[in-house]
């Protein structure tokens, strides 16, 4: 399962993507986060201290992910570039940025797409990458996305969120991810629902569940570490039900493949 986590700026991406890292490895999973912003910050959410975070070594622009010549494998990478954080789930800062003038991120860009069109899953049953805001990661280097099984859209309450959300769904498309869910953060009550809905609506942005504002979220935010256990509840529901929605859809899927390959071997069996 590979998941790509966007949206626009400050919508709440990195709270809820270190909140799904933390719900995939509770059920037991192998989670790989990437953090794809140049200013990276999924690591304090994920409980990592900011020294250890910070001195972590780069990974080298131009790098590519594969089992060919001139590529380094996904296990390789990970013994290198990974670090393992107090949640269970293993951090890849994958565009980390110390030093003015470096310069376009577009190798940067292949590198995460190199990761998740080889085989990750042998190293992760969840790979979630947790984006730099706007909409570069469906456009630079073929697709940063582009390997991606679910895209999430985080979207607040406000026009322009969802307006966002919208202008990336048939990019995504286009880009070939099978499966696109909007995501409702910071409602605050029944008319921010109402505005996602609607909104959604008019956007075309399939809605999978909508996440309530939730005090514990920035208190967490200036306190600089992970939600401890028990704070923001309401949130972590909703992450449960963004996840049951995934899965939902996987066991649909998987039952009408089983459906596929039941009618593949009566026709075979008629044939001969
Ligand atoms: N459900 C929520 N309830 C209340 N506040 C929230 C919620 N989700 C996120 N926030 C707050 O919104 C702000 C932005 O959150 P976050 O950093 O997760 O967003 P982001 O989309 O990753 O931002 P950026 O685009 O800068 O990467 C933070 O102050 C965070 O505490
Ligand atoms: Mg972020």
């Amino acid at each position: 399962m590979k998941l790509g986590v966007v949206g626009k700026g400050g919508v709440g991406k990195t709270s809820l993507s270190g909140l799904l890292c933390q719900a995939y490895v509770a059920r037991g999973k192998r989670v790989l986060a990437v953090d794809t912003d140049s200013n990276p910050n999924l690591a304090m959410s994920l409980g990592l201290d900011e020294k250890t975070a910070n001195e972590a070594p780069l990974v080298p622009r131009k790098l590519v992910v594969g089992l060919g010549d001139g590529t380094l494998s996904p296990g390789a990478l990970l013994a290198e570039y990974g670090l393992p954080t107090p949640s269970g789930v293993t951090l890849l800062h994958a565009m980390r940025i110390d030093q003015a003038g470096a310069g376009c991120s577009c190798a940067d860009h292949y590198m995460v797409r190199s990761l998740l069109g080889t085989a990750i899953e042998e190293e992760a049953d969840v790979t979630l990458v947790d984006m730099e805001a706007g909409l570069e990661h469906l456009s630079r280097s073929g697709g940063t996305l582009a390997y991606a099984d679910v895209l999430l859209m985080i979207m607040e309450p406000t026009h322009k969120s969802v307006m966002t959300a919208g202008r990336t769904v048939p990019l995504a498309r286009e880009l070939g991810i099978p499966r696109i869910y909007g995501v409702g953060n910071k409602a605050k009550g029944e008319a921010d629902v109402e505005l996602f809905n609607r909104l959604s609506d008019e956007y075309g942005v399939p809605l999978a569940t909508v996440v309530p504002w939730d005090a514990d979220v920035p208190k967490c935010d200036r306190r600089g570490g992970p939600l401890f256990a028990g704070e923001a509840q309401p949130v972590r529901d909703a992450v449960e039900r963004i996840i049951a929605v995934i899965e939902n859809e996987d066991s649909e899927r998987d039952a009408l493949l089983a459906e596929r390959d039941r009618i593949d071997a009566r026709i075979a069996a008629l044939q001969s």
